[in-house]
């Protein structure tokens, strides 16, 4: 009974809409240093967007990890980058005749062919193009925490619809996953889909929007993440100012910072994360800076 009158007076007081969704930590707190986001797994130092990368990232002790997510010929999600499998595959060598090697054109099963390491490193030969369902049971049992890219939505349709029903069948919607995972994209009308298919989901739009603007996309994103050269601490102060759907301020996540003066620059800046291949160096600045 004390419970449920708590429960209805704290809904009373913040809204329906916020006690839906647990902020991830990275965005509960207005004050204290940026969350630290390993951009496709701890990339500088593992290859992009592989469980391998991930693994780095734990090892390297960040638990915040950044990913991309497309879809193959035959309709399984996969965690990589580009459309095409030829920078980051040796897919030139295992399927010369298949150009321009788009992920879209190629199978899961094909794809689980192809070696996703030794582009990178000898050591990291044999590393395979995970499917976003390994790659989520594998940052479960690192105990990582995910923002998640919804990358080129628009040679996809419905991926973001199979992006949710995949994260719901894998547990990632109940309250205890919501508050440790964040859905990105550049493009907002697959953001405001996301927002739409699952409220109570964090989400973050990837560009910098004009000031004018911010109240448009703080009806369906949490986060404004834009690329930290296109950032001022007024623009910051900005996106800060504007409530988004969850009742809270909206959170700025900066990406890629790979040294020292960027991290210096972005923490200047006021921002609640920063994205980078070099999560160790983002951090030992931001702690000496
Ligand atoms: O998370 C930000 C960043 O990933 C956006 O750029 O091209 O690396 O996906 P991109
Ligand atoms: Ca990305």
């Amino acid at each position: 009974m004390y419970a449920r009158a708590v429960a209805a007076t704290a809904t009373a007081i913040l809204g329906t809409a916020a006690l839906l969704s647990p902020a991830p930590d990275a965005l509960a707190g207005e004050a204290g240093e940026p969350t630290v986001v390993a951009h496709r797994g701890a990339s500088a130092y593992a290859p992009e967007n592989t469980l391998a990368s991930i693994d780095k990232a734990a090892q390297l002790g960040f638990s915040w990890v950044e990913n991309d997510v497309q879809r193959t010929k035959d309709g399984q999600l996969v965690v990589i980058h580009d459309d095409s499998l030829r920078r980051t595959t040796n897919v030139e060598d295992v399927f010369p005749g298949r150009a321009p090697w788009k992920v879209k054109d190629f199978t899961a099963a094909e794809i689980a062919r192809l070696d996703a390491g030794s582009w990178f490193s000898p050591a990291y030969a044999g590393t395979r193009v995970p499917t976003l369902k390994q790659y989520m049971r594998r940052v479960e049992h690192n105990h990582e925490k995910l923002l998640l890219e919804v990358k080129n939505p628009e040679l996809y349709p419905g991926i973001e619809q199979q992006t949710v029903r995949l994260l719901g069948n894998e547990g990632w919607l109940d309250r205890r996953h919501l508050g440790r995972l964040i859905v990105q994209s550049f493009d907002a009308d697959s953001v405001r889909t996301v927002h739409r298919l699952k409220p109570a989901l964090t989400t973050a739009y990837l560009g910098t929007p004009p000031g004018a603007q911010l109240r448009q996309y703080a009806r369906f994103s949490d986060l404004i993440n834009p690329s930290y050269g296109s950032i001022s601490a007024r623009y910051v102060s900005a996106v800060h100012a504007v409530t988004g759907p969850h009742g809270r301020r909206l959170g700025v996540f900066a990406w890629t910072v790979d040294d020292a003066a960027g991290a210096w620059k972005a923490a200047g800046y006021g921002v609640d994360g920063i994205i980078t291949n070099k999560p160790d160096v983002v951090r030992t600045a931001l702690r000496t800076g």
